[in-house]
């Protein structure tokens, strides 16, 4: 482990960076100013072999910007209620609320090692890769969310179920702190472009999720005991595969957000362990 935070990293491809450093004995100032330039740098840290209380992971995070220590869910595990045992399709959290968490990081407290994986893209970096005719074209539009519970694979239709919760939002955010323009859509939960017709609208958004899901620029990360990761919940997405059968998965959740989460939830949002009922409830009428 390295002396000082920042003093002893690994480039992590195809993005994010790992950093060798205890954090249980705790940041000096300095340690903590670096912390917050490297996740701003790499949006995507990696703390390997770390065993910190939930107190001290706030601790951590702190360093970075405000905790919200009245998160809808403290921990992720296969009975969590939350989210269950199900696929995530790629999202970034609270997408659908005015003002979705800046970070989120996950320590792996008891894992089952290199059984399941989290999946992450970066959509800072999808703006930058996509042809400048078309990043002109996004800029400006806005883009109709929904609050789904992000387990559908499938896109979203043009027109949305009646009473699903959605909100508009720009299709290009800038992001807050570093200033560079992201791709904020996501397959799962924006269903179309306001003002454009069905057709022009799904495909622009297909040209988009071309840019942000291609295989070649997306990170699995493969959980084991004691990994923490922290990321930009703004600039990646993040998606993982069905944990159904896993039986060992409990990964304490800390979330860096200036406005507290829970309160943005919205009355109509259904828990992926829900869905089920959710979506018979929408097919019979
Ligand atoms: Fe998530």
């Amino acid at each position: 482990m390295g002396q000082r935070l920042g003093a002893d990293t690994a480039r992590i491809e195809p993005f994010g960076l790992e950093v060798r450093f205890d954090l249980s004995r705790g940041l000096t100032p300095d340690d903590g100013a670096a912390l917050k330039d490297l996740f701003y740098r790499h949006k995507l840290l990696l703390f390997r072999d770390q065993n910190l209380t939930r107190d001290q992971q706030f601790g951590v995070l702190e360093h970075i910007g405000p905790v919200d220590r009245a998160s809808p869910l403290d921990y992720v595990t296969p009975d969590d209620d939350v989210l269950g045992t199900r696929h995530l399709a790629f999202h970034s959290d609270m997408h659908f609320a005015p003002f979705p968490a800046e970070g989120v990081s996950l320590l792996a407290l008891d894992v089952e090692a290199d059984a399941t994986y989290t999946a992450f893209v970066d959509a800072a970096a999808a703006y930058r890769r996509l042809p400048a005719e078309l990043a002109r074209r996004i800029d400006g539009l806005r883009s109709v969310r929904a609050a789904t519970p992000g387990v559908y694979e499938d896109e979203l239709p043009y027109d949305l179920p009646e009473g699903m919760h959605s909100m508009q939002r720009d299709a290009v955010m800038i992001h807050p702190v570093t200033q560079e323009p992201i791709v904020y859509v996501a397959r799962c939960s924006t269903s179309r472009l306001v003002g454009l017709d069905r057709e022009e609208s799904t495909a622009l958004l297909h040209n988009l999720y071309d840019t942000i899901y291609d295989e070649a620029h997306m990170l699995k990360h493969w959980w084991r005991d004691g990994d923490l990761l922290i990321w930009d919940n703004l600039a990646l997405q993040h998606a993982r595969p069905s944990i159904e059968g896993v039986t060992r998965r409990k990964l304490q959740r800390v979330t860096i957000a200036t406005h507290e989460q829970s309160s943005q939830i919205p009355a109509s949002y259904v828990s992926p362990v829900d869905v089920d009922s959710w979506q018979v409830k929408e097919d019979a009428k």
